[in-house]
């Protein structure tokens, strides 16, 4: 059983800019580098959580899953070979390139890269944010929540529940959007997925919690005082009742800056349809268009 987002990889040509965007604008911690010169950056006690990668385009390299063990992950990548997908095993030197004790790497039908891992390295000394912040919810509700678009939502829709035995938290109908929120902790979801009117497949967004609204606010100043877009305003999301706004990375993708997500308890949630993807806000704004067209397809 998955046991929460661990880490996440991107590749990208702008990767030198996360040395200050990352702690200057997020609050995250510059944890040194990785061999290729990745900028890794941590936001609690694990070694490091996101790591940005040298790269010709910008891309999502891959998606690091927590599992409990081999032993757990084995379980799982026995169901992914009999969808008919190929598993390999990491090697040492990529396990310590994650900062895990191994993994297990497939992509799934829309061509994302996962990785099922144990044993991450969490370092004693402890986080020292990049600017003054209360912290990020993290622990076992791990890194946060990404959103994909997948080439196909009912066949996505299967494989994350059936395969890798992700749990239904809601759908969000909107119009031309459909939108399904999964969970695998108390996190109300860890991963969404949704489809483009193109059928593109696109890494849409990865989100952060920090423990106090007031470092959301103080990172919206951030933006604004940086010239940095805010390709989504100031909202509260209908399901996981998250205030949070968007913004434009240096590598194409959108990050969602959160504050007060909705725990779910898993033996007694109900999954449910709503007709708004937010309560109030989140209004999109004209960048998000130019960031929707620079999201890559992930790397092969
Ligand atoms: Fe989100």
């Amino acid at each position: 059983m998955i046991k929460s987002l661990a880490y996440l990889g991107i590749n990208s040509p702008h990767y030198k800019e996360w040395e200050i965007f990352g702690p200057e604008v997020l609050g995250l911690q510059h944890a040194g580098y990785g061999p290729d010169g990745a900028v890794h950056l941590r936001l609690d006690e694990a070694a490091h959580r996101i790591a940005i990668h040298p790269g010709e385009r910008d891309a999502i390299a891959y998606i690091g899953w927590s599992v409990k063990d081999e032993a757990s992950a084995k379980t799982i990548t026995d169901r992914i070979t009999a969808y008919g997908l190929e598993v390999t095993r990491s090697r040492t030197q990529e396990s310590a390139q994650r900062k895990v004790e191994g993994f297990y790497w497939f992509h799934d039908p829309s061509g994302f890269r996962h990785e099922l891992s144990w044993g991450q390295y969490h370092t004693v000394a402890p986080f020292h944010p990049g600017r003054a912040l209360k912290g990020f919810r993290t622990a076992e509700q791990g890194l946060g929540h990404i959103v994909l678009a997948v080439a196909d939502l009912d066949e996505g829709d299967r494989f994350y529940r059936e395969v890798l035995g992700f749990h239904q938290s809601d759908i969000v109908r909107d119009g031309p959007l459909e939108a399904h929120f999964y969970h695998i902790n108390g996190r109300h979801h860890s991963l969404a997925i949704t489809s483009l009117p193109t059928r593109d497949v696109a890494f849409l967004h990865l989100m952060i919690e920090a423990n106090s609204l007031d470092d959301v606010g103080t990172a919206h100043d951030m933006c604004e005082q940086r010239g940095i877009p805010i390709t989504t305003t100031l909202g509260r999301h209908s399901n996981d009742q998250m205030i949070s706004f968007y913004m434009y990375t240096p590598s194409g993708f959108r990050l969602e800056y959160g504050w007060g997500g909705l725990d779910v308890d898993h033996d007694l949630w109900v999954p449910r349809t709503y007709d708004k993807p937010s309560s109030w806000g989140h209004r999109r704004q004209h960048q998000e268009l130019t960031a929707l067209k620079m999201v890559d397809t992930p790397s092969s």
